[in-house]
C-alpha cells in the first residue's frame, strides 16, 4: 500500500488535478487537513471510506493511522491544501513513513498564491517591473525564521512577495517593507481565493493596515511590489513581431530557420 499525497487545491472544489480526485477515489482510507479542504473534495472518496480529519491530530497519531492502514493493506489519501510544495508539513510525515518502509507518491496541487493571483487576473511577473516571485512568510508563534529569510533582505530585491500565514503580523509587514518598496506601493490581499466568499483588497503599504477588514484575521494572502499595479510594464519579447525565435524565425538565415517541431 501507499499514502498518496495530494494538493488539494486552494479551496475551489474543481481546483484539484485529474489525478489527485482519481487517488481519492481509490483510497479507502483519508485523511485531511482540517477546515481548508472543502467537503466536495471529500465527496470523491469511496462511499464506505474512513474519513479522518487531521486537525486535531499529533505527527504521532497521524503516522499511527498511516501505519494502521499499512497493515490492513490499504491505500491512503493524505489531503493538504493547496500544493504541498509549501507549508504542508508533508516532510515530516515522508520522513516518518519511510522510516517505517511505508512507500509514498506526491501528487501536486494548485498553490494558493496562483489562485490569489488568478482571483487579481494579474500576472505576478511582469517584464520591467518583476521577474521573480518570493514566497515567504513571518515568524509566527509556532515557527520562527531562518536567519536571513527577512522581508527587509526580500525587499532589496524590489520581487514580488507572496507573504503566507501574515495577515495577524501587517504592523511587521508595513514597517519592513516601507523603506525598500515605497509607501504607495501597491498591495493585495485575497482572502479565501477560489472560496465563495472570496474577497479581494487593493490598497498600497501606506493603507493596508486601515483597508483589510476586521473578518479578515486568516486564509489570506498579502501580495506585495510593483507588478501589482498591472500597469506601467513593457511587453515581452515572446510576442513581439520582430523577435527572431524558434518557433517564428524572422530571415531565411536565422539560426531558427529549418527548426522543426521535435528538434532539440
Ligand atoms: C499552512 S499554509 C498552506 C499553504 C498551501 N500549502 C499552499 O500551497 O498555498 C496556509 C496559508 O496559505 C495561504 N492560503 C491558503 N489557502 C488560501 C486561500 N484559498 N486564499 C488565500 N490564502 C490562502 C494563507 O496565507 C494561509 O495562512
Amino acid at each position: 500500500m501507499t499514502v498518496h499525497f495530494i494538493g488539494a487545491g486552494p479551496g475551489a472544489a474543481d481546483l484539484i488535478t485529474l489525478r489527485g480526485r482519481d487517488l481519492i477515489a481509490s483510497c479507502p482510507v483519508c485523511l485531511y487537513a482540517g477546515s481548508l479542504v472543502p467537503d466536495e473534495i471529500l465527496s470523491h472518496c469511496p462511499k464506505d471510506a474512513q474519513i479522518i480529519n487531521t486537525a486535531p491530530l499529533d505527527l504521532d497519531a497521524i503516522t499511527t493511522h498511516c501505519k494502521t492502514a499499512h497493515d490492513a493493506g490499504q491505500d491512503v489519501a493524505r489531503l493538504h491544501s493547496g500544493d504541498l510544495s509549501v507549508w504542508s508539513a508533508m516532510g515530516e510525515q515522508i520522513r516518518r513513513l519511510r522510516a517505517l518502509n511505508i512507500p509514498v507518491s506526491v501528487t501536486p496541487g494548485v498553490p494558493s498564491f496562483a489562485a490569489a493571483a488568478a482571483a487579481l487576473q494579474t500576472e505576478l511577473t511582469l517584464p520591467g517591473l518583476a521577474q521573480s516571485v518570493i514566497l515567504t512568510r513571518t515568524p509566527g508563534r509556532a515557527s520562527s525564521m531562518p536567519t536571513g529569510e527577512t522581508l527587509t533582505n526580500f525587499a532589496a530585491t524590489g520581487a514580488t512577495l507572496a507573504i503566507h500565514l501574515s495577515i495577524g503580523n501587517l504592523d511587521h509587514v508595513i514597517s519592513d517593507l516601507t523603506p525598500a518598496y515605497g509607501a504607495d506601493c501597491p498591495v493585495a490581499v485575497v482572502y479565501r481565493a477560489s472560496w465563495p466568499d472570496q474577497q479581494i483588497i487593493r490598497t498600497s503599504l501606506r493603507s493596508l493596515k486601515s483597508d483589510v477588514t476586521e473578518n479578515i484575521t486568516r486564509t489570506a494572502l498579502i501580495l506585495v511590489g510593483p507588478a501589482l499595479a498591472g500597469d506601467g510594464f513593457d511587453e515581452s519579447c515572446l510576442y513581439a513581431t520582430e523577435y527572431d525565435r524558434r518557433y517564428r524565425p524572422q530571415t531565411a538565415n536565422s539560426q531558427w530557420s529549418g527548426w522543426q517541431h521535435g528538434d532539440d
